[in-house]
């Protein structure tokens, strides 16, 4: 077993070898501007440790990842035009950037790269390897527009909201991990335990995103901090805090969120209401919760103890990152 910042480096190695700048340059720049941008790498790095945690190629695990990875990056373009974000990585997102149009089909072009990455796999792996994508891949879709539904849907659940983080960004986490597993050549149930873990590693993950967007900082975050607020976005904060808090609060809330004009007048208010009724640790409970969640599926796995421990520090690390 490496030391898991040796994959990310590995990774990029690779990454970087087998993407270029082609023409046109207003296709191919914008691909390169955001994957060279940085970010955590998080879902590449899980293809490939679970790989060797299981005693699989890593190097045959490159191609899996960088399709997670150039998807994921998609997925970041094609979100950041639909959340009118600025800011990505602590640089100007690509619709801001470029354009809105160079934003839409950059990013589709990533989407098919991705699935190039998966073409180098022989048949066998390949086809398993690609439905677990696809599926993966439309999920994200659907968790995407639940997203959007919910900033004009008055009555959000809180379990309807985890149904929603869970397509839009747990799945993908989760089949990074599963991806991992396949190319490993594990048995299936196995593998099902695995995209398990990540699964509740995924919806603690992206918890910590929202309350990183009102409580994180800019420099560490890289993302314009209220973003979600502005977007009305039902996030577990919101959707906690009215339920907790009093009528008062409950009518400001609404109120504010009932139109969707951006301002710091209203990230300042709404944060307020959020500090007062105690969101923060509410919020921090629910990440740990499910990073705990996470961690007890680790004991269905047949791996040794050692490695049942680099994956339950991984969990325990996204949970306290600030980035
Ligand atoms: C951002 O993902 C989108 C979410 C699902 C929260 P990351 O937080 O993994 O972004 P990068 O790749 O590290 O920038
Ligand atoms: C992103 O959710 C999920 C996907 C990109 C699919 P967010 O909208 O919260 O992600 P950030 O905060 O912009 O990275
Ligand atoms: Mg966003
Ligand atoms: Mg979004
Ligand atoms: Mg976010």
């Amino acid at each position: 077993m490496k030391a898991v910042a040796s994959y990310k480096d590995d990774f990029l190695n690779f990454l970087f070898e087998n993407i270029s700048v082609k023409e046109p340059k207003k296709l191919y720049e914008p691909i390169h501007y955001i994957l060279q941008l940085g970010g955590k790498r998080l879902r590449p790095v899980l293809t490939l440790l679970i790989c060797d945690i299981y005693n699989g190629n890593v190097t045959k695990a490159m191609n899996a990842a960088a399709a997670i990875e150039v998807f994921h990056n998609f997925t970041l373009i094609h979100d950041d035009i639909m959340d009118s974000a600025t800011i990505r990585r602590g640089k100007t997102t690509v619709h801001k950037k470029w354009n809105v149009n160079t934003g839409i089909l950059s990013g589709d072009a990533m989407m098919i790269m991705a699935y190039q990455f998966l073409e180098k796999y022989e048949p066998q792996l390949y086809k398993k390897l690609n439905s677990l994508f696809s599926k993966t891949a439309l999920e994200v879709c659907e968790g995407q527009q639940l997203d959007i539904d919910f900033e004009t849907k008055n009555e959000v659940a809180i379990a309807e909201y985890v149904k929603m983080i869970t397509y839009k960004t747990s799945v993908l986490v989760a089949a990074a991990m599963k991806m991992g597993a396949i190319i490993a050549d594990i048995p299936d149930e196995e593998a099902e335990n695995i995209y398990k873990f990540g699964l509740n590693l995924g919806i603690a993950f992206q918890l910590q995103d929202d309350y990183l967007d009102t409580f994180g900082d800019i420099a560490t975050f890289g993302k314009e901090i209220g973003g979600d607020i502005n977007e009305n976005k039902k996030t577990f904060l919101f959707l906690k805090a009215l339920e907790v808090c009093n009528s008062n609060d409950k009518k400001e809330l609404l109120k504010w969120y009932s139109s969707k004009s951006a301002s710091e007048l209203k990230v300042n208010a709404v944060t307020k209401i959020f500090s007062k009724n105690k969101i923060l640790e509410l919020t921090k409970t629910e990440i740990k919760q499910y990073t705990n969640v996470a961690i007890e599926t680790l004991s269905d796995l047949s791996i040794s103890e050692g490695k049942k421990e680099i994956l339950k520090k991984f969990g325990l690390n996204l949970m306290n990152r600030a980035l």
